[in-house]
């Protein structure tokens, strides 16, 4: 039987990547773990692989469904009846130029990655404050810096930005921190699907540690960020990306490493 006094996180967009990473993190700390995803079969063979019936609980929604993500909370209530953790990951992307992308495609990134974690907040908040917790929006390292193919992507994660500033000032008072952690390149299907051979040379070789990080590498930031060793920690950006923001023009020409002397 599972322990009450547990806690409790929900992550989206968890059958898979980061956010299965993440909850594989919450669990190796003995919290119980709502995964939510809308690709219900994956879902299902996740859950199967997990085989932690007693401190796991499936929910299969699309986040940017705002009737969805309250019967999500209603079931994470029934189930587990508190909740200290929400980790908004489900993210979706298109890399298209910005001429070339439809405004089905523009609407549907921005119900996603923004309105999606905007409504599980809703949802979440009355729950969370009851003992205080903490959300943790996962942006990217294209909302942080500009970049080609990513008009609808990268103004959906800026975005997501500013609402994790929004929330963490709004829920600060109900005992609530909010923060945000943005990937640099992370080996996931996400990334496997829309980065080329090419693609990944170039981003080698634009950063410093040069390599794409671990989705392990991800959930070990998000986890530290809902755990007490962040408590006086609210409304901050951490970019997780191998030191690809803080390179800005650093060229790999000018790099003074053991390849250019
Ligand atoms: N992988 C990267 O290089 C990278 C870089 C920067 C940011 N990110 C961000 O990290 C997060 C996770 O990325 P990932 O690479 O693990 O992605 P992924 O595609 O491997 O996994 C995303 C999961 O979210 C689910 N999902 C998608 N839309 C959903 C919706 N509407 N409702 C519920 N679930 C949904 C998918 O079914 C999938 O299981 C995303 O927000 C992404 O934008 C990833």
């Amino acid at each position: 039987m599972a322990d009450t006094s547990q806690k409790v996180a929900l992550v989206t967009g968890a059958a898979r990547g980061i956010g299965l990473a993440t909850a594989k993190r919450f669990l190796a700390d003995g919290w119980r773990v709502a995964l939510l995803d809308i690709d219900g079969d994956n879902l299902a063979n996740t859950m199967k692989v997990l085989a932690q019936p007693e401190t796991t609980l499936a929910i299969v929604a699309d986040v940017a469904d705002e009737k969805a993500d309250f019967a999500a909370l209603e079931a994470v209530k029934q189930r587990f009846g508190r909740l200290d953790a929400l980790v908004n990951n489900a993210g979706t992307a298109t890399f298209k130029t910005l001429l070339e992308t439809t405004p089905a495609e523009w609407n549907r990134i921005m119900a996603v990655n923004l309105t999606g974690p905007f409504l599980m907040t809703l949802a979440a908040a009355p729950l969370l404050r009851e003992q205080g917790g903490a959300i943790v929006n996962i942006t990217s390292i294209s909302g942080i810096r500009a970049s080609t193919l990513r008009v609808a992507y990268g103004t959906s994660k800026a975005a997501l930005k500013h609402l994790t500033k929004q929330q963490a000032v709004e829920l600060g008072g109900m005992g609530i921190r909010v923060n945000a952690v943005a990937p640099g390149p992370v080996d996931t299907a996400m990334a496997k699907q829309v980065h080329s051979p090419e693609i990944r040379k170039d981003y080698h070789d634009a950063i410093p540690l040069n390599r794409y990080g671990l989705e392990e590498e991800l959930a070990e930031a998000i986890y530290f960020l809902c755990s007490e060793r962040a408590s006086y920690i609210t409304g901050q950006v951490l970019a997780v990306d191998g030191g690809f923001d803080a390179a800005g023009i650093g060229l790999p020409t000018l790099r003074r490493d053991g390849k250019n002397g």
